[in-house]
């Protein structure tokens, strides 16, 4: 992977940062878009020379095609993307107000459509690439109060599988990761709360969240040599929560 170029939206916390930093120890060049101008500068100045940051809102189309056009201005070329950006503003279907419902779909399904849109446009005339969209167990598994997230990253499934569908013939592929329960800012809210956290280990195999650098590591894999053949797919990386929708009957055996 050395000196190869990639883009990574949503790249200055969580899991997209693991992503950054496992491209970047493998002499990958990396190109962040993210909204969270402070966190950009910090990373910016401890890697000055193979890093490009740029305040991106990726629901907005001409950030993300600036977001391709500077990276590639500035690296000479883009080899993978992953877009991982997103949020949610939960409530429950009855309550849920239309913005925030918008705010949830634009942010995780738009988003993400622009992303591809544009770095496929490079890369469709530039000999391919590979892309990772970051989805979300809850595109199988639907979660109270997670309505627009829920449909919002099915959609992202979907989308990742229509866009290898189009994308094939240019050589590029994309697949998609669904993360169950991460330890990153997104989720410290829930699982800071004791009630919370124990309800989500009762149902996870592994008995405990996965840390970022444990979907950035497969992410990577999905865009490597190794995974030349992967293209379409959605791989589950969740300590096995998704298998476990049978109740847990161990305490009466
Ligand atoms: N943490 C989990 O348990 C989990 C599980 C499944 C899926 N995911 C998905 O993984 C992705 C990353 O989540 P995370 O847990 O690392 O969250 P995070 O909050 O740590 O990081 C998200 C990043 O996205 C950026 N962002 C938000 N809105 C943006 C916008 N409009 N334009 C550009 N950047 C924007 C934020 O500034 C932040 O840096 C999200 O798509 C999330 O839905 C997370």
């Amino acid at each position: 992977m050395k000196n190869k170029v990639a883009i990574v939206t949503g790249g200055a916390s969580g899991i997209g940062y693991a992503i950054v930093e496992r491209l970047l120890s493998q002499g990958v060049k990396v190109a962040i878009g993210d909204l969270n101008e402070n966190r950009l500068k910090e990373i910016q100045a401890a890697n000055p020379d193979n890093v490009l940051t740029m305040v991106t809102n990726v629901i907005k189309e001409d950030d993300q095609e600036a977001l391709v056009r500077k990276t590639v201005e500035t690296f000479g070329a883009l080899d993978y993307a992953f877009n991982v950006a997103g949020a949610q503003k939960p409530a429950p279907i009855v309550d849920m107000t239309e913005q925030d419902w918008d705010f949830t779909v634009d942010l995780c399904l738009k988003g993400v459509f622009l992303s591809v849109k544009h770095q496929a446009r490079y890369m469709k005339d530039n000999g391919g690439g590979a892309i990772v969209n970051v989805a979300s167990l809850n595109a199988h598994v639907p979660m109270y109060s997670g309505s627009a997230y829920s449909s919002a990253k099915a959609g992202v499934e979907m989308l990742t599988k229509n866009a290898a569908l189009e994308l094939s013939q240019y050589n590029i592929r994309v697949n998609a990761i669904l993360p169950g329960l991460v330890l990153t800012p997104l989720t410290a809210s829930l699982t800071d709360v004791k009630e919370i956290n124990d309800a989500y280990m009762e149902r996870i195999p592994m008995k405990r969240g996965g840390q970022p650098e444990e979907i950035a590591a497969p992410a990577i894999f999905l865009v490597s040599e190794d995974a030349s053949y992967v293209n379409g797919a959605s791989l589950i990386v969740d300590g096995a929560w998704a298998i476990s929708g049978y109740p847990d009957m161990s305490r009466f055996m």
